[in-house]
């Protein structure tokens, strides 16, 4: 058995910098024909100068394959002019509440004194792509943010909201009753719970911000995920850290997934009878959603074993170890 996929995209990403963006960028590169790159970088992506500076590394990371960074600024408050030489070289600019993730001291203290920057950004048409969690007990951090999505939703009626990386019930709800909400959802969020993660012997490769809910959460994500529900795109928050900031006291959140997405996808849509909704959930829904043409690729998936490495170079994938049943046959 085999599905082609054209252009597949990835709409949240993280590929550091330096060394380990050098590892990783090629295995995003190698099958997915764009992404969504995030700023958390230390100093952050907030300003063009930076912005031109990482798209330029990412670029010379990618090497020969055909791949378009679509790039972020971390949210901060702009003004007007620095907002409109921004427009064009942005998809989006991405709000972290300080301190709720990796690398976000530098994020928005005050969600209320953001919204003038919000306000701006509806007046130019620039996207809001947002980590929503407050700093409540760790299960209810999303649902607790659920309501700053509708006040914004409402307050903000032309201001593009993205709710990135949903992992509740709740949050696919929404998007049903707002028209200018859309929401990402990652691969592991579909996949597994908080079980899987703390239930038994601690998995710190499952461990990330926010963390894997109940079993009725992933069931309506993997639902709103395999009809293809018109409002979500495929985002895999792929997230490295290396092994030493993973498997120690303290460890880091973020799950690695690039390499592996596209296959395990495949399984996972087939197992529920679903492949022909993949294309559109990992590509079509997000050129829509985003106005985006990136290159043409075309990734053929086989139905044939494939067990996932151990690492790539310093950095343990979800499932390091496990044989999955489909693999990438060719990138053309
Ligand atoms: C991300 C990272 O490591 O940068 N970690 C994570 O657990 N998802 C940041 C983020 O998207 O929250
Ligand atoms: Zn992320």
């Amino acid at each position: 058995m085999e599905i082609k996929l054209s252009s597949p995209l990835d709409m949240h990403l993280h590929l550091r910098e330096g060394d380990m963006l050098k590892t990783v960028v090629p295995l995003t590169a190698d099958t997915f024909a764009g992404a969504v790159i995030m700023p958390n970088l230390v100093p952050p992506v907030d300003n063009l100068e930076r912005l031109r500076a990482y798209r330029a590394e990412i670029l010379e990371g990618v090497g020969g394959h055909a791949f378009e960074p679509f790039m972020t600024l971390f949210l901060k408050n702009y003004t007007e002019e620095q907002l409109l030489a921004a427009r064009e070289e942005i998809i989006g600019i991405k709000l972290y509440p300080a301190g709720i993730t990796t690398n976000s001291s530098g994020g928005v203290a005050s969600l209320e004194a953001a919204e003038q920057t919000l306000a701006l950004m509806e007046k130019l048409g620039i996207r809001l792509m947002v980590h929503g969690e407050t700093n409540a007990f760790v299960m209810d951090r999303e649902a607790d943010f659920l309501p700053v999505y509708e006040r914004w939703a409402q307050k903000f009626p032309k201001l593009q909201i993205v709710m990135e990386h949903i992992t509740t019930a709740s949050a696919v709800a929404l998007l049903d009753r707002y028209e200018n909400l859309h929401a990402t959802v990652t691969l592991q969020h579909l996949l597994i719970t908080l079980d899987d993660v703390a239930g038994g012997l601690l998995n710190p490769h499952l461990f990330c911000k926010p963390i894997a809910k109940r079993p009725e959460d992933r069931e309506a994500l993997a639902a709103a995920a395999l009809q293809a529900h018109p409002k979500l795109s495929f985002g895999s928050d792929s997230a490295p850290h290396p092994i030493s900031k993973k498997e120690c006291c303290g460890c880091a959140a973020g799950v690695f997934t690039a390499p592996i997405a596209l296959q395990v996808l495949a399984g996972f849509f087939e197992e529920h009878g679903k492949l022909d909704n993949l294309q559109t959930f990992v590509s079509d829904n997000a050129h829509r959603i985003y106005g985006v043409t990136p290159p043409t690729k075309t990734v053929t998936l086989e139905k044939t074993p494939f067990t996932i490495p151990a690492k790539y170079g310093e950095v343990v994938p979800m499932w390091a170890g496990r044989e999955i049943a489909w693999s990438v046959k060719s990138v053309a």
